[in-house]
């Protein structure tokens, strides 16, 4: 569902944000996009165990424990930093993993940046027998297929396409089925160059550029403007926003617009993938750092 944001813009601009976050309570926006076709490929397997990678606030961690309990498979979660052990019941997301039935493996930093090797994953399956790998943030060829489906035939008017990046998995969907006329934007939460590597390994076209200036610091990091600006789009537009993703990219597109960077009588679609969970867990940081905190309607 695409929504039109209240909000009035100069130049005749018009903005509307397709709710992806909508889609399933637990499973939501890309989440649900990047494990359809990997639940249907682990069930052809015959696959009994999901294991995947995660940090302490991962919406992927939660909806992979939350599909897997629904789809009747076993989850493994392995959780980036050992010190989060000890601290299961102060955060919400790991929480509710464990509560979906999520099995968690708490395993150091240094350890963490390991995964994607084949010992490290060998060693993953003499520990817990075999499994079906998901990925960190859950981005895989078959990941790439489900967020294909984010834009349809429906959306062929707009004319820049905004997502925010992470892993680059949902962009590349997009990408691949942009129209020509379409521009794609990314807004990366995180900094750093490595995903214009990551994006051309999945994304055929040349319909895209990302937009870096937006990730507030790195990733997971926010400041009280970034705060008082998700409330202050609520209260208008009764549309909840993640401090980690979507947040990010909202306020960017709003910025260039302010900034005269689209043209006149633009058709900005933004798309919205979800992280709703995540405000829980991070409004408990926030109150730790004395900053204002995230309104939760949800
Ligand atoms: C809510 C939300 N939006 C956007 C992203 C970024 O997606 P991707 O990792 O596919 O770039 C993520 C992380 O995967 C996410 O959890």
């Amino acid at each position: 569902m695409n929504q039109k944001l209240k909000t009035l813009f100069p130049n005749s601009i018009s903005v509307q944000i397709k709710r992806e976050d909508l889609i399933h309570p637990f499973v939501s926006g890309n989440k649900f996009r990047k494990l359809k076709y990997n639940l249907l490929q682990a069930k052809a397997e015959n696959q009994k165990t999901l294991l995947t990678f995660g940090g302490a606030f991962s919406n992927h961690i939660a909806a992979v424990a939350f599909a897997g309990k629904e789809r009747g498979f076993k989850t493994i979660g392995i959780i980036r930093g050992e010190e989060l052990a000890q601290k299961v019941n102060e955060n919400p997301t790991l929480l509710f993993a464990q509560k979906c039935g999520m099995q968690l493996e708490f395993i150091s930093r240094e350890e963490y940046r390991l995964k994607s090797e084949l010992s490290f994953i060998e060693n993953l399956k003499h520990k817990f027998g075999n499994f079906y790998l998901i990925p960190e943030g859950g981005t895989n060829a078959l990941a790439i297929k489900g967020c294909e489906e984010i834009i349809t035939h429906e959306d062929a008017d707009f004319d820049y396409i905004c997502c925010s990046i992470g892993t680059g998995g949902t962009i590349s969907g997009l990408i691949n089925s942009a129209l020509p006329h379409q521009k794609v934007l990314g807004f990366p939460a995180l900094k750093g160059d490595f995903l214009k590597e990551e994006i051309r390994n999945f994304a055929q076209n040349e319909n895209w550029e990302l937009i870096s200036d937006y990730h507030f610091g790195g990733y997971g990091k926010i400041n009280a403007e970034l705060v008082l600006f998700i409330n202050h789009f609520y209260a208008e537009n009764q549309i909840p926003l993640d401090p980690i993703y979507t947040g990010k990219m909202v306020f960017g597109v709003i910025d260039l617009i302010q900034k005269n960077y689209f043209p006149a009588e633009s058709k900005i679609l933004m798309i919205h993938t979800g992280g709703i969970q995540g405000i829980q867990g991070m409004n408990i940081k926030l109150k730790n750092k004395q900053l204002p905190t995230i309104d939760i309607y949800v």
